[in-house]
């Protein structure tokens, strides 16, 4: 069976493909390459030992998307191209709703011209603003508190309505928590060139080196030790999701989303020990003002996606510091 694999030389793509293609599934990759390398793919097939068919091009473009439907036969669609970077799109936001939204739309009139009903797509747990209580439910209500999140909000949208006008699709939004580690083999994970925005990419350009200090933003959250708490989760167990929700699509027709978290919450400090002990590193903190929009505390109910794609996460929060450092340290 034929997976389309929009986005899928990032770095929730590139673990994804790697599990399809263990999976038993053939995978053809669309990437723009904005956000990633072309020599990802040959890493996927170094991993797995097996073939991809890649095609560089845009989603928002009908013409690349048309005609990687007439030369493959694809049964579904997994949907992660599209740009997450929150700041970025309080400051640009056209760019935000022009890409992610473009891409999105496009891609489901392709699909839907060539009969091709079945699509995953990657949500975030951003789409519950900040929640009233925890953990989170897949019920809870949804906001948004920046352009980013409001693209994922409005595809959401989007595909419910589509449902609605045609019960023939079969649809599963993924929300995902905080996704961090890398395949075990280095080969592949996330290595932003910029000064990264998000916690993990950050430690470990301290911890190698490349930047001075971690700075923690804020310690007067109401939480265990008064840093942020999150649900960091592996990229491998995140991947390893997708092809539950897979299973599920072709089995079921209907719409639905699921928390793709492990349902435990770590604080910032938490992560930062955790680090140091398992990589055996000493690197340098200070606590900095809080960061605005940061809410207090974020973590998944996963219990909907452990009923319903019979999937819950397996790594640990050591195992995620040591899986991000090793990457970093072979891809410097
Ligand atoms: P990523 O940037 O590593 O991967 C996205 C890929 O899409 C990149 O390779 C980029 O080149 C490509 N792309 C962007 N726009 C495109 C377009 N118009 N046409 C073709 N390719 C395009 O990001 P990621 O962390 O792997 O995230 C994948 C998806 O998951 C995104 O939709 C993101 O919003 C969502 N998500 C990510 C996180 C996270 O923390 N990483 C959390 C929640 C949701
Ligand atoms: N933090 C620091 N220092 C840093 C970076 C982050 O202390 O240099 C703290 C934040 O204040 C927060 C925690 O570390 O308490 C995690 O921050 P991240 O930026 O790593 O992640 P967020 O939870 O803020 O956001 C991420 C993605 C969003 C997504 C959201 C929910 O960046 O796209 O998870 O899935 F919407």
């Amino acid at each position: 069976m034929k997976i389309l694999v929009t986005g899928g030389t990032g770095y929730i793509g590139s673990h994804t493909c790697v599990e399809l293609l263990d999976n038993g599934y053939e995978v053809v990759i669309i990437d723009n390459l904005s956000n990633s390398k072309r020599d990802v793919v040959d890493k996927i097939e170094k991993i797995t030992n097996k073939k991809v068919t890649f095609y560089e091009g845009d989603c928002c473009d009908k013409n690349i998307l048309t005609k990687i439907f007439k030369e493959n036969e694809i049964s579904a669609v997994i949907h992660f191209a599209g740009y997450k970077a929150v700041g970025e799109s309080v400051l640009n936001p056209l760019k935000y709703y022009r890409n992610n939204l473009d891409s999105s739309i496009t891609l489901l009139e392709v699909m839907n011209d060539f009969g091709v009903k079945k699509i995953v797509f990657s949500s975030s747990a951003t789409v519950y603003g900040k929640p009233d209580k925890l953990p989170i439910k897949e019920d809870f209500p949804l906001s948004t508190t920046n352009p980013y999140g409001t693209t994922k909000l409005m595809i959401e949208n989007i595909l419910r309505d589509l449902y609605k006008s045609d019960n023939e699709w079969s649809i599963a939004i993924l929300r995902y928590f905080n996704p961090i580690g890398a395949h075990k083999s280095g080969l592949i994970g996330e290595n932003p060139n910029d000064i990264p925005n998000n916690l993990m990419p950050y430690i470990v350009k301290v911890a190698t080196g490349q930047l001075e200090c971690v700075n923690v933003f804020g310690n007067d959250y109401d939480t265990k030790d008064g840093t942020g708490v999150r649900d960091y989760i592996h990229v491998v167990d995140l991947a390893k999701g997708h092809i539950k929700a897979i299973e599920k699509i072709i089995k079921s027709s209907k719409v639905d989303a699921y928390n793709l978290g492990t349902g435990n919450g770590y604080s910032v400090l938490e992560i930062i020990n955790t680090f140091k002990k398992v990589n055996n590193v000493d690197f340098k903190y200070k606590i900095v003002d809080r960061r605005p929009g940061d809410i207090d505390a974020c973590y998944a109910d996963p219990s909907y996606a452990k009923k319903e794609l019979d999937w819950s996460a397996l790594y640990g929060i050591e195992d995620m510091c040591k899986d991000s450092y090793n990457f970093v340290q072979k891809n410097k």
